[in-house]
């Protein structure tokens, strides 16, 4: 794992947008894994900047979303259809053909899961993945659990993760009770891998993903044996390491 000091959020968001920029530059057509949630959003912000003074040309670029709630729909402000939509793809020269989000509409969990993997596949695969992290060392919306889950499937939220995401919701009662996402092992095969992590409130589980032991308790653990993880991380998060 190589990890990046970053002073705060916006120094992690620089950094994160100049390694994904990169990737753009090295391979125009590459295929990058987005994520959704208030640690990508200004890694997305610097990436418009850029591509608003011409440094950057999304118009070969392929995209695949993490995950996506169960049963909200792509107009829903909560969607993270409509997340990434405003957050990026509106502001930059992205093919809307080019980017693909889980179908939360779709009731058919095994038909959705088996969908969204045959697209991932179609692509060629992820050149480079972008995580957040959630409290409880969630990545897409992997909870913690008694296994790594291989594939993109239906997860049942937990109390804590609906607890965390309901300050976007009207009120609790709104917040979806599952998500579909792609699961660890489709994660896992992404060439690269970037998770930005920013502030005191994930210092614990940050110490818990790169000090302790792998383990799908603390589902992004795993990232220990990616071999090519990037971790940019602001002073708050890297507290207590
Ligand atoms: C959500 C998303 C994750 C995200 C996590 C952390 O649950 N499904 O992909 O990483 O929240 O979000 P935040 O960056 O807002 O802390």
């Amino acid at each position: 794992m190589k990890l990046y000091r970053a002073k705060d959020y916006n120094d992690m968001s620089r950094k994160a947008a100049n390694i994904i920029s990169a990737q753009i530059i090295m391979k125009p057509s590459c295929v990058l894994g987005l994520a959704t949630g208030s640690s990508p959003i200004g890694t997305y912000k610097q990436l418009i900047e850029w591509y608003n003074k011409g440094d950057l040309d999304f118009s070969q670029v392929k995209t695949a979303n993490l995950d996506e709630y169960k049963g909200l729909t792509r107009d829903n402000d909560q969607s993270y259809y409509y997340f990434m939509r405003e957050n990026l793809f509106r502001h930059v020269n992205i093919d809307e053909a080019n980017t693909n989000i889980p179908n939360g509409m779709e009731p058919d969990a095994n038909k959705e899961a088996a969908r969204y993997e045959e697209i991932i596949k179609s692509l060629g695969g992820v050149d480079l993945q972008l995580l957040g992290l959630g409290h409880n060392g969630h990545i897409g919306f992997n909870e913690p659990s008694d296994i790594f889950p291989k594939d993109t499937h239906i997860v049942d939220l937990q109390e804590s993760t609906i607890e965390a995401n309901k300050r976007f919701f009207a009120s609790i009662d709104e917040v979806p009770r599952q998500a579909y996402t792609m699961g660890i092992g489709t994660i896992m095969r992404a060439k690269k891998i970037l998770l930005i992590v920013s502030g005191a409130e994930k210092a614990d589980i940050l110490y818990d993903v790169i000090c302790g032991p792998v383990t799908s308790k603390v589902p992004a653990s795993i990232l220990q044996l990616h071999p090519d993880v990037t971790i940019v991380a602001d002073e708050a998060a890297l507290s207590k390491l």
